[in-house]
């Protein structure tokens, strides 16, 4: 039973303290208890907690449109706010179905997503998820929709370079377009990099442009999810930020409001949205869209990323701990392929990384090493890959407020966890 956070820690009803290796589900960006954001909170309690968007404007909807518009790229100046992940994505998918239908394109779609994915729970979210544990049981009331492999270039053993691979990988898509039939397709869905079912999957550079080049050449829209990604927890305000991607739609949450409120905004062009205007406006819409309290603290976490200047320091503690974790990896060989950006770092745990060959499943590797953490007072981030060739991984991602020193207790805490899950499943240490 939680009692109080301030920072990067937790503590519970006894008063064990916790580091919040994870920033919750990946979302405490600045941190908790953050002064500015609750007292702005507060103040727009005191003058407005409600109005229904259909009725009213509200003042911190609107900033947070505009600091939003402010700091996208590529002309994603075009707003639309919701209360989660979740529901970005459904926003965003009916986005894309509805600006085809306004455009005389009724016969897109099909939105293709990639096996391993995770892009939420709600119906629509699940549909162009890749994760059979969470999706087969809802097939029958769902609409499953194609999926592509996601770029797990590590695993492949193959003589390509990287690059190479990240070329094939994006030309799968195309592949995937000309069976479906290009003119049925819609989008495609992706996280710019991976989050829990790929845990900080970054593809070789090569698969961005080429992905935009694939969704060009056959009048496909690309929507990025960057709801665990976006705003600054990779050291870019956006994920796809690293290569100059330019989606069509962007779907954020998470960091957007810290977990200090329900939050989540898509991003779109005007050539996406003029059309579904014209056609008489977005058929959606949602009693606490947006809310002027959620609004509130999105307006006030933007303040306090720029403030604390945390995109930066999401780049110099990412490089730090990305250097620790490389570090334990040769410690304990067992842990193998770290990667990720800025503060959003995983790595997967192998029964032998140099054929990555799986620990065996029923182990459930992933979740005793929570657990051990856990017990120890850190906690990690770690979803089973359910989806293409099995896999432990497990993510680094505190919040971006971390010190050099909290990185080092993140470490020594994680370290000692990795011992006594290489002493229980007699995995090899090294020194
Ligand atoms: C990439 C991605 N998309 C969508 C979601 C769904 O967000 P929510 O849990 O807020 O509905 C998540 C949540 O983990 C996510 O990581």
């Amino acid at each position: 039973m939680v009692d109080h956070a301030d920072g990067i820690y937790l503590w519970d009803k006894t008063g064990r303290r916790y580091i919040d290796g994870s920033s919750g589900a990946v979302n405490v960006n600045v941190g908790h208890g953050n002064r500015n954001v609750i007292d702005a909170m507060k103040r727009q309690l005191d003058r407005v907690s409600f109005a229904y968007i259909f009725q009213f404007e509200n003042e911190p909807a609107t900033e947070l449109a505009r600091g939003l518009a402010e700091r996208l790229p590529n002309g994603l100046d075009r707003i639309y706010l919701v209360s989660g992940g979740s529901e970005a994505i459904e926003a965003s998918l009916k986005l894309a179905r509805q600006w085809a239908v306004a455009t005389g394109q009724d016969k897109r779609w099909k939105i293709i997503g990639r096996m391993p994915s995770y892009h939420g729970i709600t119906l629509g979210a699940l549909a162009v998820t890749g994760d059979d544990v969470l999706t087969k049981t809802f097939d029958a009331i769902d609409r499953p929709m194609p999926m592509v492999p996601a770029p797990l270039v590590h695993r492949d053993a193959d003589n390509l370079s990287m690059q190479q691979r990240g070329i094939r990988y994006a030309d799968l898509l195309e592949e995937k377009i000309l069976q479906e039939g290009p003119e049925s397709v819609l989008a495609f869905v992706m996280e710019p990099i991976g989050g829990a079912a790929t845990a900080a999957l970054v593809a070789p550079d090569s698969y961005y442009p080429r992905i935009r080049e694939i969704c060009d050449r056959y009048g496909i829209l690309l929507i990025h999810d960057e709801v665990m990604t976006g705003v600054g927890r990779t050291g870019k305000f956006l994920g796809g930020d690293h290569w100059s991607c330019r989606p069509d739609i962007v779907a954020l949450s998470k960091g957007l409001s810290s977990g200090y409120a329900p939050l989540g905004a898509l991003a779109a062009t005007q050539r996406i949205v003029g059309p579904v205007l014209e056609m008489g406006g977005f058929l959606h819409g949602h009693t606490y869209g947006g809310n002027p309290v959620a609004c509130a603290a999105g307006v006030a976490v933007l303040g306090e990323v720029d403030r604390l200047g945390l995109i930066a320091n999401s780049v110099a503690m990412g490089e730090l701990l990305k250097g620790e974790l490389e570090a334990l990896s040769r410690r304990f060989p067992f842990v193998a392929d770290v990667r990720g950006k800025g503060l959003f770092m995983g790595a997967e745990i192998y029964a032998n990384p140099a054929t990555r060959k799986p620990l065996p499943q029923g182990l459930n590797a992933n979740l005793r090493l929570i657990d051990l953490a856990f017990e120890r007072g850190l906690i990690i981030y770690s979803r089973r890959v359910r989806g293409g060739p099995p896999s432990d991984n497990f993510m680094i991602c505190p919040p971006l407020i971390v010190t050099p020193d909290q990185i080092g207790e993140i470490i020594a805490v994680l370290g000692d966890s990795l011992a006594a899950l290489a002493a229980e499943l007699d995995l090899p240490v090294e020194g």
